[in-house]
């Protein structure tokens, strides 16, 4: 089966080099042709394609993302509706992401931020301590990597609410909370808020001042989903009145992130680049040789989205 690597952002050849012998023997990958069509790919991988991209493949089945957001893919103009998108489910990415979430929380917790003020400034004081049972940690999206940092948060004694899409079944130590209702009861009584949606028409410009608003003064952001889930104007209004004591940024509307963007001299903002969690490229390889053998036998791909919901 033929692959097409299709990205105007990575260079998606040297990106899975490592992982080339895992495919080879299942997988003849090729490089995106910019004219003209190849009837012979069915199977695409890719991470930011350009506009027409799957116009050139007459034939396509699916597309595997490299990792676990599809966001880059869906938006895709040339990509038809019957076209499967798979994304990739690891564990050991849900398991780097719960820490990530977790370092943050704890920092924020802990007043580490605080400390960092004091150490420069050469002061040795003891700052009062909060048990974790009085910082309520509300985590938007409960899905594959948003299960594992509720579980995790919780096993570290934090108060724990999810919100979903539809409703859940959670273990005693986590409340789940859906819809729109559900989010601002949730939000209500949140210290913390941690961003774990896929992005979608519905979730984009989710982290705003309304929602800011809702949750307790001098909270925290931990924003680990997409840019566009949060209205960057309202986040800088909500530090600036205290309403939100940090926020944690990793993902951006731009990636990489303008040098001039305010966010880079924020003394409350801490930025990462997109790095909460590496998807493992062997994960990666896995995810488009099971798509490659489903489509060999007429099966939908495992880790397919729902193409009508968009995640
Ligand atoms: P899943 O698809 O497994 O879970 C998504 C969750 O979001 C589900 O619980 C779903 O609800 C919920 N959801 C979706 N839409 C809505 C909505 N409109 N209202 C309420 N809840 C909604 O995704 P993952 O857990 O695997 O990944 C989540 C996201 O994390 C990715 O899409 C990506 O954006 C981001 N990510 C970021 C990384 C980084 O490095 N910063 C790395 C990996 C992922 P329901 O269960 O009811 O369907
Ligand atoms: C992502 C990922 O979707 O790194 O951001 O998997």
């Amino acid at each position: 089966m033929r692959c097409a690597l299709v990205s105007r952002s990575l260079d998606l050849r040297g990106y899975l080099g490592t992982v080339f012998p895992r495919i080879v023997e299942r997988i003849e990958i090729v490089d995106h042709r910019g004219n003209g069509k190849d009837a012979d790919i069915r199977l695409a991988i890719a991470w930011n394609p350009p506009d027409d991209a799957f116009e050139h493949y007459p034939n396509l089945q699916a597309v595997c993302s490299i990792g676990a957001g599809v966001d880059s893919i869906v938006r895709c103009p040339s990509l038809r509706p019957a076209i499967d998108v798979v994304r990739v489910v690891d564990p050991a990415q849900a398991q780097m992401m719960s820490g990530f979430v977790a370092w943050h929380v704890i920092w924020h917790q802990r007043r580490f931020r605080s400390y960092l003020d004091q150490q420069r400034a050469r002061i040795w004081q003891r700052l009062a301590q909060r048990a974790a049972q009085d910082v309520p940690v509300a985590i938007l999206g409960y899905g594959e990597i948003g299960q594992r940092v509720a579980a995790d948060l919780a096993a570290f004694g934090f108060p724990v609410m999810v919100w979903s899409r539809t409703a859940k079944l959670t273990s005693p130590s986590i409340r789940g909370f859906h819809g729109g209702a559900g989010l601002d009861a949730m939000l209500g009584e949140t210290e913390v808020l941690v961003n774990l949606l896929p992005l979608t028409p519905e979730t984009r410009g989710i982290l705003n001042r309304e929602r800011f608003c809702k949750i307790r003064r001098g909270g925290y952001l931990i924003q680990v989903g997409r840019g566009e889930h949060l209205v960057d104007e309202d986040l800088l209004a909500a530090l600036e009145s205290g309403q939100l004591e940090g926020a944690a940024l990793d993902v951006f509307a731009t990636e990489p992130l303008a040098r001039e963007h305010p966010f880079w001299s924020h003394p409350r903002i801490v930025i990462t680049p997109h790095d909460a969690c590496e998807v493992r490229i062997e994960a990666v390889a896995d995810t488009l040789v099971a798509t490659a053998d489903a489509i060999r036998t007429g099966q939908r791909p495992p880790f397919a989205i729902d193409r009508d919901r968009g995640y």
